[in-house]
């Protein structure tokens, strides 16, 4: 994904706190369980180098943030910067986000659900590889406490199109509700590195929020 080669590692920086691989994340994968903790969980899924989470986790620190990255040196990168700040309420998971949903994540156990850019697979025959498909927002809508949010944002605007069509058709999720701009006055006010590397080539950015609303009682 990035251009810029990443940073080295320091080697004697333990990440063992800060990432973990999939078959090792307790199950059900709980706030409690992976954070020995009783707090909102927010899922990130492909945390890239990891920008969302080290600014987000600094700036909630009585939330806990889980992001899940397939390729595992972005992974590693993500947990070395978690762990350089001691950030103790993120960690970063070395794998596939579509089976952590489907596998680890019970119902209604998580507040917020980020999906920052997704690999766009343009060519036709790929597109069955992207992540937001109807599995995922079943999973999504499975996952989300009443009330919990769906944030999803990317450049494409032929995906954000055919993802807010399966989100309409395969979950009662509310929205797209707007998401305005925010002014960027410093290097890294961005919420992620593709949204910095958008807004700097003056790409669109086609932003989304969803709703998981209480069912009425009956
Ligand atoms: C285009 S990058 C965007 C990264 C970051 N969200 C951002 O906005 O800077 C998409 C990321 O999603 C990761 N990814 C793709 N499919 C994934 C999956 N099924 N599970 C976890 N990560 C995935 C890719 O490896 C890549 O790092």
């Amino acid at each position: 994904m990035g251009r810029r080669a990443l940073r080295r590692i320091d080697p004697n920086l333990d990440l063992s706190g800060w990432l973990a691989e999939l078959d090792d994340l307790p199950q059900p994968a709980t706030a409690a369980a992976m954070f020995g903790r009783e707090a909102p969980l927010e899922v990130e899924v492909g945390s890239g180098k990891g920008l969302f989470l080290r600014t987000a986790a600094a700036e909630y620190p009585h939330r806990c943030f889980l992001g899940a990255e397939v390729v595992h040196k972005y992974a590693r990168f993500t947990a070395a910067g978690l762990a350089r700040r001691g950030l103790t309420n993120a960690k970063v998971l070395a794998g596939d986000a579509l089976r952590l949903f489907a596998e680890w994540l019970p119902d209604q156990s998580v507040a917020a659900v980020h999906v920052y850019f997704p690999d766009p697979w343009w060519k036709a025959r790929h597109r069955k590889r992207r992540v937001m498909r109807e599995s995922f927002v079943r999973d999504v809508e499975r996952v989300l406490e009443p009330g919990g949010g769906l944030h999803f944002w990317t450049d494409v605007a032929e995906y954000f199109e055919a993802s807010l069509e399966v989100l309409a058709t395969c979950s009662r999720l509310v929205g797209p509700l707007p998401v305005p701009e925010r002014a960027a006055e410093h290097e890294m006010d961005y919420r992620t590195h593709f949204e910095r590397r958008m807004r700097r080539h003056r790409a669109a950015v086609f932003r989304s929020e969803f709703r998981k609303t209480p069912l009425p009682s009956t």
